[in-house]
């Protein structure tokens, strides 16, 4: 699984999906620019998710506030004195690394281990294999599962503490050894705020400390009384946002999972209080809908309810994607109670209550926010998508199975030869097409060579132009799943190819 993950990060570079930003000057720690691969896919999720949200949706409106904001915002939502991550520095290595990641990553090895037991059993039962008993029974597995969910308690009530020492305990109970030092000599474990700081203005003379966002959830509260009047909205209703944040995460890991500059898109859905738990399980059920609607199958998501709540949530959950290393959050589901709003009207001074024209009576709206990072999004389609497939000729070809409402080009045009009036019949075609959804022109090398560069960038169909176009007006459509080929008439293209790209 490992390896499969090396793969898509190198098909990523090699492709022009994902580069390592910087990388001429040998890189940015967990920083990364998409290609022009990347970037269509990166936009296609945010056009795919836009749509769901305010297009299907009349009572959500979007909003693109900026990054920069006032910096008592960052006081009032708590995240200059609580937006934290328990830090450990490492005598021998200098380094430093975030506690609960290192623990995570020792309960992801249980898993693993669960795994391995499971998967070699499977193995040696074959056909009768009952996998739900061998999981309750097998002592291996219990054991294992023991160890797991002990360390999972102990972590739960050490996060959830103030006392940094029991992190540390953890650490040295389990035997966590530093990735770069190899020791086990853990010294001090401290928090670190996890906000950039900047400053506004000439630093000589009144310069003030700003912020860089880490969430875009606060354009969306500052702002939720404007958009409320100014577009006469009643409660219930939402508010969408797609913007970049920035977190100093101090360890990078797994490629663009956990990034220092990401992008979110987030939702904060104003209620009536007493109404939110009812709507919290309704965006639960909408969102985990939204992701199956992508076809990788249910069992690859999962829910994640939160036992312990942040002081000012009444319910949390995480959805769940199957990444090659492990089920990981990629979308979080908040109750926020109207702790966002109150604190803006405290430290802002102002009344930002919402009037319900029906009772004549003004309070401040209760909140249910859904918020997805692009990135993590875009990592579980790659993650799915990317697919080796053995052929019947014995050889191997890499392809994308992206949906194809995804894909960065949905139509490539390729005429057979270099000549004889093929190359500008296939303009012609493309001419016409481009106009309707992204199609690539390509006329270098064989046409295997060309199909098999379409695949690993996933691009669902080809076309390819020859010589019998010329006098029956027709080309050979190519699916990229199937491989199968037909005869179809250039007029027919466009409806049969929009049919199934469109979002
Ligand atoms: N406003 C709520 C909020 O920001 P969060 O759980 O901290 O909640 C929401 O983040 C989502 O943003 C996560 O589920 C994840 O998909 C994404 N995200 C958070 N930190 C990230 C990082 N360092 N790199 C990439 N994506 C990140």
């Amino acid at each position: 699984q490992e390896d499969v993950f090396k793969k898509i990060v190198s098909h990523c570079k090699e492709y022009g999906f994902v580069f390592p930003s910087s990388e001429l000057y040998d890189g940015l720690g967990a920083v990364y620019d998409y290609g022009q691969n990347g970037v269509e896919l990166k936009n296609n999720i945010k056009q795919y998710w836009w749509q769901s949200m305010v297009q299907l949706h009349d009572n959500i409106v979007g909003l693109d506030s900026a990054i920069f904001m006032h910096p008592t915002i960052w006081k009032a939502s708590g995240h200059v004195d609580a937006f934290n991550d328990p830090l450990i520095d490492n005598r021998d290595s200098k380094k430093r690394y975030r506690a609960d990641v290192l623990i995570e990553d020792q309960i992801a090895k249980y898993d693993e281990k669960i795994e391995k037991e499971v998967a070699k059993a499977r193995k040696r039962f074959g056909d009768n294999f009952d996998e739900a008993k061998y999981r309750e029974t097998s002592e291996r597995v219990l054991e294992h599962q023991a160890k797991r969910d002990a360390l999972e308690e102990r972590y739960k009530e050490a996060m959830n503490g103030t006392d940094l020492q029991a992190l540390k305990q953890i650490i040295l109970d389990e035997e966590i050894v530093d990735p770069i030092s190899g020791t086990r000599n853990w010294t001090d474990v401290r928090q670190f705020n996890l906000m950039f700081k900047t400053s506004m203005g000439s630093t000589a003379d009144g310069s003030s400390d700003i912020y860089l966002r880490p969430e875009t959830a606060q354009g969306i509260f500052v702002n939720y009384l404007n958009v409320q009047k100014t577009g006469r909205m009643k409660i219930p209703f939402g508010i969408a946002q797609i913007g970049k944040a920035f977190r100093n995460e101090i360890v990078a890991r797994q490629f663009i999972f956990r990034m220092r500059e990401f992008e979110q898109m987030e939702m904060q859905f104003f209620v009536k209080p007493g109404t939110e738990i009812d709507w919290f399980k309704n965006w639960k059920e909408m969102r985990m809908k939204w992701h199956q609607a992508l076809g990788f199958g249910a069992e690859n998501y999962r829910f994640h309810d939160h036992e312990k709540l942040a002081f000012y949530a009444n319910a949390a959950t995480d959805i769940e994607f199957k990444m090659p290393f492990g089920f990981k959050e990629v979308e979080g589901i908040h109750s926020r109670t109207n702790y966002d709003l109150t604190q803006h009207e405290k430290f802002s001074g102002k009344s930002i209550k919402y009037f319900d024209p029906e009772t004549k009576e003004s309070y401040t709206p209760y909140v249910i926010e859904t918020s997805i990072g692009v990135d993590r999004m875009y990592l579980s389609v790659m993650c799915h998508a990317y697919q080796e497939e053995q052929l019947e000729n014995g050889e191997t070809r890499t392809v994308l199975k992206l949906p194809a409402a995804l894909a960065p080009v949905k139509l490539a045009v390729l005429p057979l030869i270099k000549k004889d009036g093929l190359p500008e019949k296939a303009r012609e075609i493309m001419n016409d097409l481009k106009f309707h959804f992204n199609c690539k022109y390509e006329e270098k090398d064989t046409i295997g060579k060309r199909y098999r560069r379409q695949d690993a960038i996933g691009t669902p169909y080809c076309i390819t132009i020859d010589h019998e176009t010329l006098t029956d007006n027709c080309v050979t459509l190519r699916d990229r799943d199937t491989m199968k080929q037909e005869r179809v008439p250039i007029s027919e293209l466009r409806s049969l190819i929009e049919d199934k790209v469109t979002i």
